[in-house]
């Protein structure tokens, strides 16, 4: 039920990978809701994935950029406004990527290279594109970008490993940056901390469907799908939320602000009494 709420609005798509994809959906999302965009992701993704598809359905370019190299986040800056003859409106960072949580590497045990890699792509990657798209005056005032988080920044889950610290440090970035962006050029930024999604990058951490059951069953909505997320971040892109800066926002059916839930009582009861 498009509403044309990102009519004439132009902005960027980080990291569809395939139909599973938060990003994917989102840039479906935005073009139903009459955004231009590009697509971009890094170049390994571009050459395994299926942005091409996407790019077809969504009538985008796609312009390669690995999210650790300032160089192809400058570039592709600088060729999308080429694109769009003119500043943009509306950036998501969809990426994510942790080496340990890859080869298993437990977080007690952690490799520091890898570990370095995972903040790199995953957290440090926002400043970089804020940094670039403030340096080239890419973005108009109220202009809206958006990182996606998990709650694992706030409470822990082991087998989240070391991306929980890199999605404290995104939310860190969001607010800090979101701090000179807003009163530099009235730019908003914002995470949303998005419930357990059944995607390449979700289901890769240890324990997933464990996790995503347990979520499912804690929140009292259940858990938000990928095409949900995408519909809240239209929302975060459209005029309608033009005040709301620097926060995390949680969307995530309930779940951060639910002790237990009945259905899990419940649960345990039942096992202790087969005990
Ligand atoms: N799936 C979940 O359960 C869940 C929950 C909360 C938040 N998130 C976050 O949502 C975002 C999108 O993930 P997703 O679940 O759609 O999975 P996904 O695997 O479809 O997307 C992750 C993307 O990151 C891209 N990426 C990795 N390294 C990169 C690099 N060096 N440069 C540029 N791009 C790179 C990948 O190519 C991929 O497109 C991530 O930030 C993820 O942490 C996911």
């Amino acid at each position: 039920m498009p509403h044309q709420l990102l009519k004439g609005k132009k902005g960027i798509i980080f990291g569809a990978l395939d139909e599973r994809s938060i990003a994917w959906k989102t840039a479906l999302a935005a073009v139903a809701e009459g955004a231009e965009i590009v697509l971009t992701n890094a170049p390994v993704a571009l050459r395994m994935g299926k942005i091409n598809e996407l790019a077809t359905l969504c009538n985008a370019p796609v312009i390669g950029a690995d999210a650790t190299s300032i160089t192809d986040i400058d570039n592709l800056m600088q060729k999308s406004m080429e694109i769009f003859g003119g500043k943009m409106d509306f950036i998501l960072h969809s990426i994510g990527m942790s080496p340990n949580v890859r080869k298993t590497i437990s977080y007690t045990n952690t490799n520091y290279e890898n570990f370095l890699k995972t903040l790199d792509i995953s957290a440090l990657s926002l400043h970089r594109v804020l940094q670039s798209a403030m340096k080239a005056d890419a973005l108009n005032e109220w202009a809206s970008v958006v990182g996606l988080s998990y709650i694992a920044a706030q409470r822990s889950f082991p087998g989240y490993n070391d991306m929980a610290d890199a999605k404290a440090m995104l939310e860190s970035v969001a607010r800090s940056f979101g701090y000179h962006y807003g009163f530099a050029k009235k730019v908003r930024v914002n995470t949303i901390s998005q419930s357990p999604t059944p995607t390449t990058a979700g289901s890769g951490v240890s324990g997933f469907d464990v996790f995503y059951e347990y979520a499912e069953k804690m929140s009292p909505l259940g858990n938000a799908t990928a095409e949900e997320c995408a519909n809240y971040t239209i929302m975060m892109f459209s005029d309608y939320t033009r005040m709301v800066t620097m926060q995390n926002l949680f969307h995530d059916g309930g779940f951060s602000f639910t002790g237990v839930s009945q259905a899990l009582v419940e649960e345990l009861q039942k096992a202790k009494a087969s005990e």
